[in-house]
């Protein structure tokens, strides 16, 4: 197996495109399909763009994963921005504190198989997502 990894430092609209498109690359290398590229590139630009609005700066990692015999891709999301107050509400369809759709959260959880997120007010955000082949 192959150990494709990409750290993209968030700071911009074209980082956010840099992520989208690690994302492809590496999910592609991992044997994921076209459909599923595309989920996985999806949940990362929803990750970097919350990265961007809320917390202005932060850093995507997309690497391969093997756990258990299973082999995937994982997107670690993190910033050092405001936190989040209120979890359940983040991940709620429909609730947004930035005039967004208040789509991304819970949209980037369906995508994905796996989904954690760990956020401290005052202290930043990180969410941590896996996909599995
Ligand atoms: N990295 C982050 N730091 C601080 N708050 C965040 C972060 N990511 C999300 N949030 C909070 O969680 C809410 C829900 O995020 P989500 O991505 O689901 O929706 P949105 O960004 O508001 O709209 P959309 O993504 O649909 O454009 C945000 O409105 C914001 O309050
Ligand atoms: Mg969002």
């Amino acid at each position: 197996m192959s150990d494709a990894e990409e750290t993209i430092p968030i700071k911009d609209e074209y980082a956010i495109v840099a992520a989208r498109s690690a994302g492809k690359t590496i999910s592609s290398k991992c044997g994921f399909g076209l459909v599923d590229q595309t989920r996985i590139s999806t949940a990362i630009s929803e990750l970097a763009r919350n990265i961007l609005v809320y917390a202005v700066t932060g850093t995507v990692y997309i690497r391969e994963v093997a756990a258990d015999g299973k082999h995937g891709i994982e997107v670690v999301a993190e910033d050092h921005g405001p936190g989040i107050v209120n979890l359940d509400l983040a991940m709620t369809d429909g609730h947004t504190t930035g005039g967004g759709l208040g789509a991304g959260l819970p949209g980037t959880k369906r995508l994905m198989d796996e989904f954690d997120i760990i956020s401290a007010v005052g202290e930043g955000t990180t969410v941590t997502v896996r996909k599995w082949l």
